[in-house]
């Protein structure tokens, strides 16, 4: 499939780490190291929490840096009695532009289904944002051989009821769980190899047009030093990134991928 079509999306999910100001600050740094180039050839868009959301969108459009921003997760209603819970269309307001969800930490810790992972893709849809799905399968799972049919499944899941055109504009991540925050990184061929699975499962549910636009992001470890091999990957369009992403040298050195290729 035509991989040159499909623009790279670096995503930082920066999970409970920085403080509003935190964020400012490494905002600030990645701007000061991202070039034009940069973002002629790479999307780039970071994750802070929620209460750094506003700091970090002011930031953004008062110096016209081109990161989009992205929020990790929110509720699938639009408003009602659900405390503690964030409202799609309060992430809309803000000019969030991606969604994280189904993260496996909200999956394995804050116990949510793929049911949910569904109601929350199509709400996000709704409000005009990007939703980027995760799925990836446990240690346990892969050992057992079960890694295709973990995938797959929770792809058909998150996609169901979706229209072709709304997937087509979908960004998926793969994300091994064992290889989150472990140091361990999937070999880009086990990589590829998984995110060739999702494309056919897309292809399944939607058809070939929207599995050779939806952009597929791999996860777990992403450094600037195993960036390059992974997004040679033809299946591989961008990268989902927690840890290195904390830090603006790091990231920026990730985002640059495109540089040595
Ligand atoms: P690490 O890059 O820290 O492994 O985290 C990956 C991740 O979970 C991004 O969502």
């Amino acid at each position: 499939m035509a991989k040159s079509t499909r623009t790279p999306l670096i995503s930082g999910n920066w999970k409970m780490h920085h403080n509003h100001f935190e964020a400012i600050s490494t905002v600030q740094k990645l701007s000061y190291l991202l070039t034009k180039d940069d973002y002629e050839a790479v999307d780039v868009s970071v994750h802070p929490p929620f209460t750094d959301l506003r700091s970090v969108q002011t930031v953004l459009e008062a110096d016209e840096i081109p990161i989009a921003l992205g929020a990790q997760h929110c509720h699938w209603e639009e408003k009602g009695a659900f405390t503690g819970e964030i409202s799609p269309a309060f992430l809309a307001k803000l000019n969030v532009t991606y969604v994280i969800c189904g993260h496996s930490e909200r999956r394995e810790l804050f116990g949510e289904t793929d049911e949910m992972v569904n109601a929350k893709a199509k709400a996000i849809l709704k409000w005009d944002m990007t939703p980027i799905i995760c799925c990836g399968e446990t240690l346990e799972e892969r050992e057992a051989g079960g890694t295709d049919a973990k995938v797959a499944g929770q792809v058909r899941a998150a996609l169901s009821g979706l229209t072709p055109e709304q997937v087509a504009g979908l960004v998926i991540a793969y994300e091994p769980i064992w290889a989150i925050g472990t140091g361990r990184t999937a070999s880009a061929d086990d990589a590829q190899a998984v995110c060739s699975l999702v494309r056919a499962t897309v292809a399944e549910v939607a058809g070939a047009e929207a599995a050779e636009s939806v952009r597929i992001q791999y996860g777990g470890s992403v450094k600037a030093a195993n960036a390059v091999e992974l997004m040679a990957q033809p299946d591989i369009d961008g990268a989902l990134v927690g840890g290195a992403s904390l830090v603006a040298e790091d990231f920026a050195g990730i985002v640059q991928f495109h540089a040595a290729t």
